[in-house]
């Protein structure tokens, strides 16, 4: 396996000015470092405020890092005051909260980035068409994007994010704002690029969709890197406690056993006085978890007033 993005000790803090003196300096980023192998799936996993946007900005190289290092299959993006604008050819990009020019149809959102990148006629025809099908957009690529569904700005999102045919692809919170069927169709599509051989690092805040497709995380809280690796090494995994419900004269109740409670000799004892069994289940810590765990034992104390994303499975 070989790095297509390698970051080390990157930073970036804000500096508030007033009258010419430093009111306030932000932390925004601290000494993150991480890197991401070709063909995986990368999920930067992080609360509101966590650093996310202001990392993928300097990946971008939107704006410079107060300190650290950006390569790019093995190329320096950001010198002093400098980027490396050949590194970013190979990068696609969907920030945040795109604007797009929306009397432009789909079709003419994609022929202008594609202009952008100098990508010559026929070779941008083609692009577009295999983009749109791509993105499930064909029969609207001529509608204009002010008639779009959120859902649907978003794939055409993606899709102009890879005009360029990139290796390493971008996506800031692409699922954010979306119905469960929007937000599997986001992830179905960023499986189909790792299919097709490419490099997807994506940000969210909605745990189940790094759960569901991601091969490693980076978890970020407070601007800090708090965790790095394959989900199922961050998870621990211990037993939590064991969920019972049983169900007594109709009527059902749920009890929850300590990892230390002979959960048989419960069982039993619970038949025995009348008892119907309806459920067991074991519960061991879900990335749900280790996120509140991550997020209250981080300096900030911020955790206990953050609210997680996590939402229904489709
Ligand atoms: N241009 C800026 N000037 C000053 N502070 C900033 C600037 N951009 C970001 N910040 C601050 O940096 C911190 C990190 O913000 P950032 O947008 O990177 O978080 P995030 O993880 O993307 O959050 P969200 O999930 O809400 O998108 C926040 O405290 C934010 O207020
Ligand atoms: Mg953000």
């Amino acid at each position: 396996m070989s790095a297509v993005l390698k970051v080390e000790d990157l930073a970036k803090t804000f500096i508030l000015w007033e009258k010419g003196l430093v009111r306030k300096k932000i932390r925004a980023v601290e000494s993150v470092s991480f890197s991401v192998e070709k063909n995986e799936i990368f999920g930067f996993v992080g609360p509101n405020g966590a650093g996310k946007t202001t990392t993928i900005k300097m990946l971008m190289g939107l704006i410079f890092p107060s300190a650290g290092t950006i390569e790019i299959l093995g190329r320096r993006l950001i010198g002093h005051k400098t980027v490396d604008i050949e590194a970013k050819r190979v990068i696609g990009f969907l920030p945040e909260n795109p604007y797009f020019y929306d009397y432009l149809t789909g079709r003419e959102l994609l022929d202008f980035v594609g202009r952008l990148f100098g990508i010559p006629g026929p070779e941008r025809q083609r692009r577009i068409h295999d983009l749109l099908d791509l993105v499930g957009l064909g029969r609207a690529g001529n509608l204009a994007l002010r008639k779009y569904s959120k859902g649907m700005l978003q794939r055409i999102g993606i899709a102009q994010a890879l005009i360029n045919n990139p290796e390493l692809v971008i996506l800031d919170e692409p699922m954010s704002g979306l119905d469960p069927i929007g937000r599997k169709e986001i992830r179905d599509l960023i499986v189909q690029l790792r299919d097709q051989g490419k490099t997807v690092f994506f940000s969210t805040h909605i745990l189940s969709d790094v759960e569901l497709i991601c091969n490693r995380v980076a978890i970020v809280v407070g601007g800090k890197l708090r965790d790095v690796g394959p989900l199922d090494k961050l998870l621990s995994p211990r037993l939590l406690h064991t969920e019972v419900v049983l169900e007594t004269a109709g009527e059902r109740r749920e009890h929850r056993l300590p990892p230390t409670e002979d959960v048989d000799a419960f069982l039993l004892r619970a038949l025995s006085e009348g008892h119907k069994v309806i459920s067991v289940t074991p519960r061991r810590e879900s990335i749900e978890d280790l996120f509140v765990r991550e997020v209250e034992q981080s300096d900030t104390g911020m955790g206990a007033q953050h609210k997680l994303g996590r939402e229904a499975r489709p």
